[in-house]
């Protein structure tokens, strides 16, 4: 293995900051290693834009040195771990360290261990490699476990037969891993898995934490996959609703998958949870919101897809119609809403959701909230109403430019106050 190209195809921001980390645990006698997905990354020759490293001694001392010499936030996380944020990276940093499960699905008990001690708590082999950390580059890989092989081999493979038991989570996790490489679970691993699924294993477990990763899975660039292996392998029944993956749902999925308007939708989970729970009860879709524990504007569009007559909209959608017609059907749905919308369309109805999207994505109003004020229009609601028509004009090509659109909002402006609306 060439790690010169490893180290190369680092962002150079990334290499500054290790370089920086090796020279002061040199001179506090501390080695550095990249540990984990980054390592996994490297070799799998995948972008590497967070960095998981362990030291293996005296993080304590090495934080509080990296907090006096480059005033670096740094956020202690578990014991003997923590996260350091600089620009747009983050980098968490732990001591090498052992665990101890007490019971099945619980928090595991830490403390100093090893390097190997470290690589064998780890979840897969594939996560378990090391590259140590020297001037400018990394000196050597160190594997314990057999994962450069398994990388090879294009295999999942757990380090221990109660690895699923320890941690219920990894189920979710080997799925997501398994998918989003093309890799293969090993059949031992396999058994293992479904050993686990079989015995319950997920009630040791809060449904929250069993949440956080399945959330993670929805951020995939690769939804379709990874649910359908789980639909497979375990069911959705960890998330303490019932979910059931019918063939409208798959088919969004896949479209969502290579949907062209993905970048612009702000959170990335968002809509396979909007297509996934569209069939919830609402008691269930508050229970399993507070599991996925979500935010107000989350619980919020999801409740409103939940509740909106879909075949309605879509029936009323399914025949030609002028763009200021369909705007007048869309315009007061979120952004998010009609995304869904359109994941779901067939034929005509998926034609004029696309028309709109199009406009609408490259829609920008050349004036703001704050020039409708300047123009003497009093703060409040007109001013919403007001921008929302010009969108409409924008949208029918009646204006064009930052002047049209003035001439236009003082146009209207004045019907109004004329009307007294
Ligand atoms: N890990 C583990 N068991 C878990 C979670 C994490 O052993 N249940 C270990 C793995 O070695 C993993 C590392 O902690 O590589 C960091 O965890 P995480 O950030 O979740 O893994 P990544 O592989 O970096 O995740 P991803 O590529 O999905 O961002």
């Amino acid at each position: 293995m060439n790690l010169e190209i490893f180290y190369n195809r680092l962002p150079e921001k990334l290499k500054h900051i290790l370089s920086q980390l090796f020279k002061l645990g040199k001179e506090m006698n501390i080695k550095l290693y990249l540990v984990g997905g980054p390592v996994r990354d490297l070799i799998l020759n995948r972008e590497v834009l967070d960095l998981d490293l362990v030291v293996n001694r005296d993080l304590e001392v090495l934080l509080e040195r990296l907090r006096e010499e480059f005033s670096f936030k740094i956020e202690p996380t578990r014991f003997l771990t923590a996260k350091v944020y600089f620009d747009d990276f983050i980098l968490d940093i732990a001591e090498t360290r052992k665990e101890y499960y007490p019971l099945p699905g619980a928090l595991p008990e830490v403390s100093p261990g090893t390097l190997k001690s470290d690589a064998y708590r780890r979840d897969f082999t594939i996560n378990a490699l090391y590259l140590e950390i020297t001037t400018n580059g990394f000196s050597k890989l160190i594997d314990y476990v057999g994962g450069v092989k398994d990388l090879q081999k294009k295999i999942i493979r757990v380090l221990k037969r109660n690895s699923f038991y320890e941690d219920p989570t990894r189920i979710i996790r080997a799925v997501r891993y398994e998918q989003r490489f093309g890799f293969k679970m090993e059949t031992g691993t396999l058994s293992l898995l479904k050993k686990a699924v079989k015995e319950n294993v997920f009630s040791t477990v809060t449904p929250q934490r069993l949440g956080a990763e399945f959330i993670r899975t929805l951020r995939e660039k690769n939804v379709f996959n990874p649910l359908r292996r789980l639909d497979e392998l375990c069911g959705f029944d960890f998330l303490n609703v019932s979910i059931k993956l019918t063939s409208e749902k798959i088919s969004s999925f896949k479209r969502w998958d290579s949907y062209k308007y993905k970048r612009d939708v702000l959170c990335p989970e968002i809509i396979p949870l909007m297509i996934l729970l569209s069939d919830l009860e609402l008691l269930e879709l508050d229970r399993i919101s507070q599991i996925l524990e979500l935010t107000r504007a989350q619980r919020s569009l999801l409740k409103k897809y939940v509740r909106l007559d879909k075949e309605k909209i879509l029936s009323l959608l399914s025949k030609k119609l002028s763009v200021s017609k369909i705007y007048d059907r869309l315009n007061n749905l979120d952004f998010e809403i009609v995304v869904c919308l359109h994941l779901l369309a067939k034929g005509q109805a998926r034609r004029n959701l696309d028309l709109y999207l199009k406009k609408l994505v490259g829609l920008r109003l050349e004036v703001t909230g704050e020039d409708v004020k300047n123009l003497g229009i009093a703060q409040g609601p007109q001013i919403g109403h007001l921008l929302e028509r010009l969108k409409k004009a924008r949208l029918e090509g009646k204006v064009k430019t930052r002047e049209d659109e003035i001439r236009y909002i003082k146009k209207l402006g004045d019907v109004d106050r004329v009307s007294g609306n």
